[in-house]
């Protein structure tokens, strides 16, 4: 399973780097407009440091707007995915997008529908928000389940990309599940490593190791 970090953060990205743990990033509007700096030369600035897959989102909600955006964002470095949101005139730019060779990640899905019509107009990935879900009631590790169970029965190319992804367990459930991507906030990783376990067993080590010092 790949690891995406879902920040527009480069600090945090620098860390996740260096841990050896980032396949790539996802980046939205709202995490691009808490950086407070331009966004072409964020999306620079973690091209450089990350040797994966960067999603940049377009803010268009028309077509040829998408269009637009879309190839000038992809302009910026080979690795750019160009998000889109799951909407009728989306649609309609993932298949544009996808002849022309340009990668597309299908962002706001709520349901195998909508994944499934996304993988039809020749998406590279899918990310369905299962945080979101979870928080009207609606369990989103079902819709993950739905739509692994979909891709693979018909042999689907697109990848399944966990996004909204709120705690360890997300990510858990989204491996056992099949699911190849999970994109995380900075801290859903960090929180991956820990286990209260090994903080007591490294201090008890350490402890036993300082008496034969003596
Ligand atoms: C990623 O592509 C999504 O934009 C992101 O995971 C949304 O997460 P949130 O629901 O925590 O804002």
């Amino acid at each position: 399973m790949k690891f995406f970090l879902d920040t527009a953060n480069i600090d945090e990205i620098r860390q996740g780097v260096e841990m050896g743990m980032v396949d790539g990033i996802t980046t939205n509007p709202s995490l691009v407009a808490k950086e407070g700096r331009e966004f072409r030369a964020i999306l620079e600035d973690i091209c450089e440091l990350v040797d994966g897959p960067v999603s940049a989102e377009v803010v268009s909600t028309q077509f040829s707007g998408m269009i637009q955006e879309a190839h000038s964002l992809a302009e910026i470095h080979e690795n750019i995915v160009v998000k889109i949101p799951m909407i009728f005139e989306g649609l309609k730019a993932i298949h544009q997008l996808s002849k022309e060779g340009i990668k597309v990640n299908v962002t706001l899905i709520f349901s195998a529908s909508q994944a499934l019509m996304a993988a039809k107009a020749g998406a590279t990935y899918v990310s369905p928000f299962v945080g979101r879900l979870d928080d009207v009631s609606h369990p989103g590790m079902d819709v993950i389940q739905q739509i692994v169970t979909i891709f693979d029965n018909y042999d689907f190319n697109t990848q399944v990309l966990v996004a909204s992804i709120r705690h360890p367990l997300h990510v858990v459930e989204a491996a056992m599940m099949g699911a190849d991507v999970g994109t995380m906030p900075f801290k859903v990783l960090e929180q991956l490593i820990k286990h209260p376990l090994t903080d007591v067993g490294l201090a008890r080590f350490l402890k036993d190791w300082e008496k034969l010092a003596v």
